[in-house]
């Protein structure tokens, strides 16, 4: 679909250096959105992206730079994940609490939507995956947050939990959504997973939903948008 998204508010990414944070931006600039990225890096961002974005540069650790990146936002999507077990990149700094800063400052700031890239398997404490300093229980706590946050003062949020990731480009497969946390294999291309995001600024359906989502089937999609139509009530 080639439509030119009727969204203009200003969007702050999130990890968008990284392989689903590259794929939210690059969506945003397809509808037309301006997109402002927040990176620990600002070369990084720069060699990425060129200078087709606005770059503010800080750490998800400071309060006072997610203050800084989110300020005159209208809506933040976050597709941060950590990357070791301890430290500045661990779980708990990044999926948790720098999750949580955001969500925060974000809302002191008033943007209205926030969008967050979690997991499938976030409510199994149990799951294989959580042996990597509790990543899928990390994620989880995250998540409250943002539904308690974001779901009052005129706020509203949107959680996409996918199954394993894969990339490739966004609209070729149909999708299988749900909610509640049933599903326990599947896997997404990034760039649909960023798609969804994006719509989301403007489906009225997307707004306080949490779902799950993974590939059914090839077939090139016009539109992600009626998936949103499909998550139970
Ligand atoms: N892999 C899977 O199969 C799978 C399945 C379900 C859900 N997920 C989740 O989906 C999300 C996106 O995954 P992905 O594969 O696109 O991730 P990715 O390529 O590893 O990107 C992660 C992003 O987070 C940023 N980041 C990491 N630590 C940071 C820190 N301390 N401060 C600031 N930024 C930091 C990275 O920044 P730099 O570029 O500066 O490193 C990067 O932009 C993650 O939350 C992941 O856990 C993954």
């Amino acid at each position: 679909m080639d439509t030119k998204a009727t969204y203009k508010g200003k969007v702050l990414v999130a990890g968008a250096t990284g392989r689903t944070g590259q794929w939210v931006v690059k969506r945003l600039l397809h509808y037309g959105i301006p997109v402002r990225i927040f990176s620990r890096e600002r070369e990084k961002a720069l060699r990425i992206f060129g200078e087709s974005v606005e770059v503010v540069t800080g750490k998800i650790q400071s309060a006072a730079d997610v203050a800084n990146a989110v300020r005159g936002c209208d809506a933040v999507i976050s597709a941060l994940g950590s990357s070791s077990v301890t430290g500045e990149s661990s779980p708990g700094d990044v999926d948790r609490d720098g999750v949580i800063r955001l969500v925060d400052e974000a809302a002191k700031a008033d943007v209205k939507h926030f969008g967050l890239v979690s997991s499938m398997a976030v409510t199994k404490w149990y799951h294989p995956l959580n042996l990597f300093a509790g990543v899928l229980s990390k994620k989880w706590e995250a998540e409250e947050h943002l539904r308690k946050v974001f779901s009052m003062g005129g706020r509203s949020y949107t959680i996409v939990r996918p199954g394993g990731l894969q990339d490739g480009e966004p609209l070729q497969h149909k999708l299988h959504v749900d909610t509640g946390d049933k599903l326990w294999s599947g896997w997404i291309n990034r760039s649909d997973v960023a798609e969804l995001l994006v719509v989301a600024l403007w489906v009225e359906k997307a707004k306080n939903a949490t779902f799950e989502v993974i590939n059914e089937a090839d077939g090139v999609q016009s539109s992600l948008e009626p998936y949103y139509d499909r998550l139970l009530e």
